[in-house]
């Protein structure tokens, strides 16, 4: 019986290269550029599988013109949002995704960006590298402590809580809006606000971590952004179409919000030019995942989840 053949658009880990190659027949694009529209559509007709990131986009338009050959969609990524699944599902493809494996990684990045954004980490940098580091004072630099300030977390699944572990060890209170209240043992003290603006105004950091969907585009707007204490931190290493990107750079410019740490935004690859100036803006291009441990594991669960579905058993992570 031939192999199943697997389209790999992205250059992904080299353990998961060599297990793919391994059990598949693997399609691999070279040039690691993010599989275009035509070129999913194309490839549908040569693999049985394909595992995307969440830079190939399967939107209604793309999903209408997939070949039948193709049977699942296994995303290197626990973000679905580049997929259409109602369409993806009406065609009958399985899609599955990478929850959980990533969480530590993405917290680490989310804990990295809430600490350089308080104390100042991109203007240091700056300064000491330039050779322009001719000037010392109490009041040089002076940032905003972690240490026992109310953090907020938007979205309690495996980062949110992988993060508030973290957080804990800075000594932060932890405050969080989620769709259901955790059970106590998962809760470890956190206070659950089910009202979002109730959690706002408590947010002395506000990290996002919860998913794009319809419901939360434009979550952070400029009404939400007021609702935050004056001199409040953002975080984002969720997606990017959770911010209004323009109230954020104006409550930055007004000085109500002190900074912010993105590493997602509205425009990928690119960023948001507009922020450039603003060295209060901490900002990493989409690589919360991006560690060794981690990139491996998010390719295995997406084989894990293949291996399931070609032994004809149900996909461990099955939307
Ligand atoms: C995810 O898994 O959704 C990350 O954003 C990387 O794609």
């Amino acid at each position: 019986m031939p192999r199943p053949v697997v389209w790999i658009p992205r250059r992904l880990s080299e353990a998961t290269l060599a297990r793919a190659r391994r059990d598949y027949d693997v399609i691999l694009k070279d040039d690691d550029s993010p599989g275009t529209a035509d070129e999913i559509v194309a490839m549908s007709a040569r693999a049985d599988a394909m595992i995307p990131c969440h830079s190939e986009r399967f939107g209604a338009d793309v999903v209408a013109r997939l070949d039948p050959r193709l049977k699942i969609v296994a995303n290197h990524s626990v973000g679905t949002d580049h997929c259409d699944l109602p369409a993806l599902r009406s065609r009958g493809i399985a899609v599955t995704n990478t929850p959980g494996v990533l969480s530590d990684a993405t917290a680490e990045l989310a804990m990295m960006l809430m600490l350089g954004a308080a104390r100042h980490a991109v203007t240091g940098d700056r300064i000491v590298r330039s050779g322009g580091w001719d000037f010392w004072s109490p009041a040089f630099l002076v940032g905003k402590q972690v240490t026992g300030a109310r953090l907020g977390i938007v979205g309690m699944g495996g980062v949110g809580r992988s993060l508030a572990r973290k957080a804990r060890g800075f000594d932060m209170e932890i405050h969080y809006h989620n769709r259901r209240r955790l059970p106590p043992d998962e809760e470890a003290g956190a206070i659950f606000h089910a009202d979002l603006d109730s959690l706002l105004t408590v947010s002395d950091f506000l990290s996002l971590h919860c998913p794009a969907t319809p419901a939360t585009e434009g979550l952070m707007n400029a009404d939400r952004l007021a609702r935050l204490p004056r001199g409040a931190i953002l975080v984002n290493a969720a997606r990017g179409s959770l911010v209004d990107e323009t109230a954020l750079l104006a409550a930055i410019k007004s000085g109500h919000l002190a900074a912010a740490g993105l590493d997602c935004f509205v425009t990928e690859p690119g960023g948001n030019p507009t922020f450039a100036g603003h060295e209060n803006i901490m900002m990493m291009p989409h690589v919360g995942s991006a560690t060794v441990r981690t990139r491996d594991a998010m390719g295995f669960k997406a084989l894990d989840n293949l291996d399931a579905f070609f032994a004809g058993r149900r996909p461990p992570d099955l939307l």
